[in-house]
């Protein structure tokens, strides 16, 4: 089993279990999309291709329920995330703006 947990885990609560578990899931689904992707890039058999792509979409929902999953947890993500994802223009400049508004 991966190392999940970096502070005893006795003495952490429930709720930072679970977010410790659906962040080793967020890795690992990546893992997969990323796998999938260098595999899809080699295989030469089109039918077996076809199998990642659909096995690698997947993954993408898998990442996509796992990321929503923890951005309704933290909220500060969830604001940095709202002003950095689906949004047009640099990215660096939107992460800019997007620390603006968690600064305390
Ligand atoms: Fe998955």
């Amino acid at each position: 089993m991966a190392e999940q947990y970096h502070e005893p885990a006795e003495e952490l609560s429930q709720p930072t279990r679970t977010f410790a578990r659906m962040i080793q899931s967020l890795i690992e689904e990546a893992e997969a999309i990323n796998w999938y992707e260098q595999r899809i890039s080699v295989e030469k058999d089109k039918e077996a291709r076809a199998i990642m792509e659909n096995a690698q979409k997947e993954e993408f929902i898998h990442f996509s329920m796992d990321l929503e999953f923890l951005l309704r947890k933290k909220d500060k993500w969830k604001t940095v995330a709202k002003n950095i994802l689906f949004k047009a223009g640099d990215i660096t400049e939107n992460a800019e703006k997007a620390e603006d508004k968690i600064e305390d």
